[in-house]
């Protein structure tokens, strides 16, 4: 009943030629029309990616908690709309870390994009140090409790990434993963209404490539993936696509 959510997340990369790979990455889109595919371009990308875009959304990694006002440097979800943006990553980890994003700010934010129509993921998950610390489930459910929009849950995704899997080509363990999202389902059923828990996608990020990701959006609670590196071109995204679909 969750469709599937395969995103790309393109951070501080890409230029206008980098465009072109959307033409592929449309073609395996439209071809699997039951899974939604996602990519997500810098800001500046945005407008001439949706034009080009035919069968993928287009969204931002990052929005502004405020409609509008003195904030330099920063873009609010209305403006992401206006240039055609479909959703929007909400508390990347890089942007936790670079500009000490705090949960309550990242809910927030989540709660302005949705209020302007878009779809929000909001990213979480445990540095190396919490991980070795046995703190993983823990750490997951206090930055899941702070950060959760009350939204309906269709606008809603959660993207549970390690930071210690990010850019570095480890995966956790199957049972390790299962095991996160199973608790981030339960959580949910107790944050938002139990029928919107279920709206809710639950993405799994970091190191996924074409090798894995069929293995990882077959555990339980996997409703797709956030991908980095690998969603930069068209050659390591369609793998992923094909294993979703
Ligand atoms: P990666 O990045 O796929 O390059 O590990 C994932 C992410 O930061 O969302």
């Amino acid at each position: 009943m969750r469709r599937r959510m395969i995103a790309g997340n393109w951070k501080m990369n890409g230029d206008l030629a980098a465009l072109g790979e959307l033409d592929a990455i449309g073609v395996a889109a439209r071809a699997a029309p039951q899974i939604d595919v996602a990519i997500c371009p810098p800001f500046t990308l945005i407008s001439p990616a949706v034009a080009r875009a035919d069968g993928v959304m287009i969204g931002a990694q990052d929005c502004h908690a405020q409609e509008s006002g003195p904030f330099t440097g920063n873009i609010s979800a209305a403006m992401l709309v206006e240039a055609g943006a479909v959703l929007t990553i909400v508390g990347h980890s890089e942007r936790r870390r670079d500009q000490m994003e705090r949960n309550r700010g990242v809910r927030a934010k989540a709660e302005r994009a949705i209020a302007h129509g878009m779809s929000a993921i909001i990213c979480l998950g445990e540095n190396e140090e919490e991980h070795d610390a046995g703190q993983t489930t823990s750490v997951v459910e206090r930055r899941l409790e702070a950060s959760l929009p009350i939204a309906r849950g269709e606008f809603i995704m959660i993207a549970y990434e390690p930071l210690w899997a990010i850019g570095t080509g480890r995966t956790p363990a199957t049972a390790a993963v299962a095991e996160i999202h199973a608790l981030i389902r339960r959580r949910l059923r107790d944050l938002l209404d139990p029928a919107e828990a279920e709206r809710v996608r639950i993405l799994y990020g970091g190191s996924v490539n074409g090798t894995n990701a069929a293995d990882l959006m077959a555990i339980p609670d996997v409703d797709g993936v956030l991908v980095g590196g690998a969603s930069l071109s068209a050659e390591q995204f369609l793998p992923i696509i094909a294993a979703a679909a």
